[in-house]
């Protein structure tokens, strides 16, 4: 199996952008993790993080074969954007949304996803640690629904 843990606009921020809403963990921090917890559950794990929607339409188009699923934050690109979710249907993606924070908490832009309706699954609300909680739900769904 091979996951793409894939960070949409300013999740290179992490640690330092708004502590107290997404915790002092870095995005190196998080990409190590997931590299760790994919050693230790045998599955390969590949990080990239964009501030640029259409690279991250690109690299989802990309993910199409070479990866059997996607954790995707997509930060602020869950709730304005109609071609990223475009881009997971073409590919026929399997994603699991993650957030950070739980954005049913926040304000009410943050409410609605583009992504929801075409993921797997949405993870939000644990923090840094949600990444491998996705990992892991990602996995489950490959092992069962998929057979
Ligand atoms: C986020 C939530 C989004 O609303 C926000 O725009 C982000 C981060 C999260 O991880 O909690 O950039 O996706």
């Amino acid at each position: 199996r091979s996951l793409l843990i894939l960070n949409g606009p300013n999740l290179n921020m992490l640690g330092t952008r708004q502590p107290e809403i997404y915790g002092h963990t870095t995005l190196s921090d998080v990409e190590a993790m997931c590299r760790a917890h994919g050693e230790k559950i045998g599955v390969s794990v590949t990080c990239a993080q964009s501030n640029h929607e259409g690279e991250l339409v690109t690299l989802i188009q990309q993910s199409r074969g070479t990866h059997d699923g996607i954790v995707f934050n997509a930060g602020a690109y869950t709730h304005t954007s109609v071609a990223l979710r475009d881009a997971i249907s073409a590919a026929e993606a399997k994603v699991v949304e993650l957030h950070v924070s739980n954005v049913h908490a926040r304000e009410t832009f943050r409410h609605y996803s583009h992504i929801a309706p075409v993921a797997v699954g949405v993870i939000a609300g644990f923090g840094t640690a949600g990444y491998v909680l996705a990992m892991d739900a990602l996995l489950t769904f490959l092992e069962t629904a998929r057979r």
